[in-house]
């Protein structure tokens, strides 16, 4: 079977070979810290140092990891596939950039941008972000925070998304829980539009594992290069 519109969802799992922890495994990123601390609009009111300081930890870890042979595979897959490759992410990484993926969707936002409170302006920011720094744009501050999508807050580009759901006939989901809404629901999405096949990737069922035509059970890191292949006729 060929498929020409190939839309990717990826989750935390797929940077785990690379070293990034993910949320709900154990020992993830939620067993550490409780989210309403450090990932709710509310919880930057209360404590916007505990905040900054959770991102500015993670976003100092992207100088440490490398993309893994799944990042690089999906790359692979976007510059030698006849049709279009779109990757939807909900990780705040860049490694699927640093593989040289160059159609990904950031619905959750990207730590290595901040977002100015005061003017809106989206920056590149890849050092510690702080209360005292001032935003590039109007020069107030504090004006800075992460450029990260919190619990409560709408993620970004879902109309785009949704248009990219109801034309793909191929949607792969990679390394997610299928806990977080929107995301949990594309397959759902992709499948109510009727024609596309659907295959998830994941370490263990996810929650949406009922609406997956098809599911590969084991580390993304050594079954997407071969998904890719296969996708590639090699
Ligand atoms: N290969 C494939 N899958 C893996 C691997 C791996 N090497 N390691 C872990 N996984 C799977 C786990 O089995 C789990 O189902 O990846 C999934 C990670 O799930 P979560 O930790 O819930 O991460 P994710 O689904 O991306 O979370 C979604 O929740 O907290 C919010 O905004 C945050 O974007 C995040 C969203």
């Amino acid at each position: 079977m060929t498929y020409q519109n190939i839309v990717i969802l990826t989750g935390a799992g797929i940077s785990a070979e690379s070293g990034l922890s993910t949320f709900r495994d154990e020992g993830g990123l939620w067993a550490k810290h409780r989210i309403e601390d450090v990932a709710t609009p509310e919880a930057f009111i209360k404590n916007p140092d505990l905040v900054q300081g959770f991102y500015n930890a993670r976003r100092r870890q992207l100088q440490d990891v490398t993309p893994n042979g799944a990042h690089l595979a999906l790359a692979k897959l976007e510059k030698e596939h006849s049709g279009p490759v779109t990757i939807i992410t909900q990780n705040v990484d860049d490694l699927h950039e640093r593989a040289l993926s160059h159609n990904v969707i950031h619905m959750h936002g990207e730590l290595s941008k901040v977002r100015c409170t005061q003017c809106g302006r989206v920056q590149l920011w890849l050092g510690d972000c702080t209360q005292d720094k001032a935003c590039s744009a109007c020069g107030k501050s504090p004006a800075l925070r992460p450029y990260i999508v919190w619990f409560g807050e709408l993620p970004y580009y879902m109309d785009r998304i949704h248009g990219l759901l109801g034309q793909c006939d191929l949607f792969i989901s990679i390394g997610t829980s299928g806990t977080v809404y929107p995301a949990a629901g594309f397959v759902a999405d992709v499948q109510k539009a009727g024609y596309a096949h659907t295959l998830e990737i994941n370490l263990e069922p996810s929650a949406g594992i009922s609406y997956f035509a098809e599911a590969r059970f084991g580390k993304a890191g050594d079954l997407v290069p071969v998904l890719v292949d296969e996708l590639l006729g090699k």
